[in-house]
């Protein structure tokens, strides 16, 4: 076996440190079976969740450049895939954990005092890393809260921290997606190039009209029903907000409505494996909090959790927490190609002819 860097003649237990780790899971206090498996699944998660920080740092320091060098996109798009191939093994993982029937688990849980999943800084690390913000939280809460009171007490909680301080202080992946997402050029108009407003507002314009005939089409004869009416004029509003919150041009909504409607488009082809990809990992990351929701119920039932929450019912919420918001919301105010605004200076984007 080879490693990067310094080369040496490693046997496989040297170069993984197995002697190491091996002796990590507290087997000196006399742990049963039960609880040994419960410990070794906590840790893998936790060196996966070591491995997604890495891959989402690299994504958001991709974005994160003025310029971003179109041959790096797919590079950003397979640090997604892999994290996203993360979520989907960890939420099978699950499966090991409900092999523990709820005596075996109690026969232990009282031994865990109030350490809890809850506490997981990596997880809280990674959370932030994306983007997710306190007032999208359970109660509007803030995740460095219990770290920043026990920081005075103790070093390596002050290290925690201090570190997720410094993440928070940096800009999130969402930000630098969605900054990235709002140069992108519509009908063929430059982000900041003359008239792009107004190729901007165009645009929106047209896509708003059609979006309004595609609900009156879907209708028919039954838009003459108020409550039907309502839920339609409701979505064109709806439409509107979303394309200029508060009367004022999303570029990055508009963007990103774009590059969603002209997906075939062979300049957008990368653009939307990118999005496609924060929307793959977004969804796996629903599926594993749901997934870990499902195995608490099963284990443990109703009761509160260790870290003093309601338990399954706020894992429950949390799998209700959304980061690309925007990403989703796209889905919504989509119409049928057919029906588009038709396409101008087709050819910037790769197609020969109007
Ligand atoms: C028998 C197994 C498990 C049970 C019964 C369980 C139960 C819970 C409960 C009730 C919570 C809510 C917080 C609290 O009040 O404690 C929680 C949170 C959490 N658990 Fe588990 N858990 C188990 C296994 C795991 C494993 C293997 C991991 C992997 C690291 C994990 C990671 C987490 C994380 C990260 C949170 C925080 C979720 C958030 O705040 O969004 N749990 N767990």
């Amino acid at each position: 076996m080879s490693g990067g860097g310094e080369s040496g003649n490693w046997t496989y237990g040297e170069y993984l440190q197995l002697s190491k780790l091996l002796t990590l899971q507290g087997e000196e206090r006399g742990i049963t079976n039960d609880e040994m498996h419960f410990i070794i699944v906590h840790q893998t998660f936790e060196l996966w969740f070591k491995q997604i920080i890495k891959e989402l740092g690299e994504v958001r320091d991709i974005l994160n450049q003025e310029q971003v060098p179109e041959h790096e996109i797919p590079r950003a798009v397979d640090h997604l895939t892999r994290t996203t191939e993360i979520f989907r093994l960890m939420a099978n993982q699950w499966g090991v954990l409900e092999t523990l029937t709820p005596q075996g688990f109690l026969a232990f849980r009282d031994g865990l005092g109030t350490a809890s999943g809850f506490e997981s800084y990596q997880m809280r690390e990674f959370e932030i890393l994306l983007g997710l913000q306190n007032e999208d939280r359970l109660g509007g809460m803030d995740p460095l809260e219990g770290f920043k009171k026990a920081a005075d007490k103790n070093k390596e909680t002050f290290q925690i921290y201090n570190k997720l301080k410094t993440v928070k202080k940096q800009k999130s992946l969402v930000k630098v997606l969605m900054d990235w997402i709002g140069r992108t050029p519509i009908m063929g108009s430059k982000f900041e190039s003359e008239g792009d407003d107004s190729v901007v507002n165009k645009y929106i314009e047209d896509h708003l009209e059609a979006h309004k005939k595609h609900g009156e089409n879907l209708y028919g004869d039954s838009i003459s029903n108020k409550k039907i009416s309502e839920r339609l004029s409701f979505s064109n509003n709806s439409a509107r907000e979303f394309l200029t919150p508060e009367g004022k041009i999303s570029r990055a909504r508009a963007g990103l409505l774009f590059i969603e409607s002209y997906r075939e488009l062979p300049l957008l082809t990368w653009p939307r494996k990118l999005i496609d990809g924060f929307v793959e990992l977004e969804e796996s990351i629903v599926k594993w909090r749901h997934s870990h929701a499902r195995m608490v119920e099963r284990i443990m039932g109703r009761r509160i959790g260790t870290g003093g929450t309601s338990g399954v019912d706020y894992l429950d919420a949390t799998s209700r927490y959304r980061i690309f918001k925007d990403l989703w919301g796209v889905r919504t105010i989509l119409i049928k190609p057919q029906n588009r605004p038709y396409l101008k200076n087709s050819e910037f984007y790769g197609y020969s002819s109007d």
